[in-house]
């Protein structure tokens, strides 16, 4: 037996704030990895914000104001802004090449794709714990129309048929690039003509632990394929060879919704399409995503017509968007999430693989296929309080700390022994220690 993992919070929180100050880019914006990941993203931006804000909510506020100066004219929220130009990080600004839409913002270099929407999430939860509600509703009162627009543009850009479900069109989309789900249709993208390039991900972190090749082609041919549509969202969502309604992504931008009509309802703001909204994707979602035969939630490809069976950490994030039922959410737990060939402990020490054990694609220590991440081990640990799995929530919150002590503030762990892997000095693994400690409620 090994030794037992001694957490010593205000030492963890202490660390944690160090991390976030050194990967503070001029006051302007956080990076996500001390060498990885030079910009600001989306998701990464929201944690940040939120880890922030425990201890400096001027900063926090900074953040998300860097953040939403990459909004595009129509709404989108792009998943990578370059507010200090290129730097050894590929794909670089040339290559996104977002001059040629009519959309892209003026005055800032931004990526030409999106990312999780979880901004709204994370602004809902600052404000509810903010000390003067008063500042705290007026910096929401100022953020609110961007927050509304990008919702907006996410239920018309991405689904046009109004079918309550958005579609990702490039697996970074899902925040999760390499997962599992996407193995069935990334190999149904054929990359006829790639442009030239150069893989920069491997400058930094070792190559066994990045996505393979074959994937990385395809990433880019998409991207190639976009800017050539000038980021015309028609165009893509008609022939984008990858359409996903993605499990993670519809569940984040149900919760989104959720919060951002809290804050609409405050703000004196309608609420009405809100309603419309939250029915139609709850709806759909169930009726689309559920598997009652398997017990889990896929993800559904809108170019094969097909559910993509693959059992990853994404189908327990409905339970952080209050998307389940009572017997869901059971179903869930007992089958899956408490099974030791999937994801609870047994030769391996940690909670959640981001992949199930006996999925075919499961590798311990390869990004998204396998390895515990602190972001989803947070949004199933505040998943399983809201229906009541206290036990499981803090057995999960203990595993995440254990990590963070024994490793450090890695990108991502390997569930077996806890080994770090990935980006050195993550942001989004430091603001959500923060998060974890603070010991804040989560309002649902
Ligand atoms: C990787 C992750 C993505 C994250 C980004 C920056 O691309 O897959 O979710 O936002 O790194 O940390």
């Amino acid at each position: 037996m090994s030794e037992p993992i001694v957490i010593d919070p205000d030492a963890l929180i202490e660390q944690a704030r160090a991390i976030l100050q050194a990967n503070d880019v001029n006051g302007i914006f956080i990076k996500p990895g001390t060498y990885q990941y030079p910009h600001q993203w989306n998701w990464d931006a929201a944690l940040v914000a939120l880890g922030l804000s425990h201890f400096d909510r001027p900063r926090a506020e900074q953040e998300i104001r860097s953040l939403l100066k990459g909004q595009w004219k129509d709404g989108m929220l792009p998943h990578v802004v370059y507010h200090n130009g290129a730097s050894d990080y590929f794909p670089t600004p040339d290559f996104w090449q977002i001059e040629r839409s009519p959309n892209a913002p003026e005055g800032v270099l931004t990526s030409g794709i999106v990312q999780p929407p979880l901004l709204a999430t994370c602004v809902r939860l600052m404000h509810e714990r903010a000390p003067d509600r008063e500042a705290s509703l007026a910096f929401v009162r100022e953020i609110y129309p961007a927050l509304y627009r990008w919702h907006r543009w996410l239920r018309t850009a991405r689904d046009p048929e109004n079918t309550g479900l958005v579609a990702i069109v490039h697996p970074w989309e899902s925040g999760t690039d390499n997962a599992a789900r996407f193995v069935e249709p990334m190999i149904r993208v054929i990359p006829t003509r790639v442009p030239a390039y150069q893989r920069k991900d491997f400058l930094h972190v070792r190559e066994d632990e990045r996505p393979i090749q074959a994937e990385y082609q395809r990433f880019i041919y998409l991207i190639d394929l976009f800017r050539q549509w000038g980021y015309d969202q028609e165009t893509i969502y008609a022939r984008s060879p990858f359409l996903v309604q993605d499990t993670l992504f519809n569940a984040l931008m149900y919760r989104a919704q959720r919060d951002l009509r809290a804050l609409a309802a405050e703000l004196g703001e309608p609420t009405e399409e809100f309603d419309e909204w939250l029915a139609t994707t709850r709806y759909a979602f169930n009726a689309r995503l559920w598997s009652e035969e398997h017990g889990l939630y896929f993800a559904y490809d809108l170019r094969a017509r097909r559910v993509l069976e693959e059992n990853g950490c994404a189908t327990f994030i409905p339970l952080f968007a209050g998307l389940a039922s009572e017997r869901q959410a059971r179903r869930l737990v007992e089958e899956h999430l408490r099974n030791p060939e999937e994801y609870a402990p047994d030769g391996t020490r940690y909670y959640v693989p981001s992949q199930a054990k006996n999925n075919l694609f499961f590798e311990p220590r390869r990004y998204w296929r396998g390895p515990v991440w602190i972001i989803i081990n947070w949004m199933v640990m505040e998943g399983l309080r809201r229906y009541g799995y206290h036990e499981l929530a803090e057995t999960i919150r203990q595993h995440s700390l254990e990590l963070v002590q024994k490793s450090g503030f890695m990108e991502y762990y390997d569930p077996r022994d806890g080994t770090g892997c990935g980006a050195t000095g993550f942001s989004w693994t430091a603001a959500l220690t923060i998060e974890m400690l603070a010991g804040q409620p989560v309002p649902a």
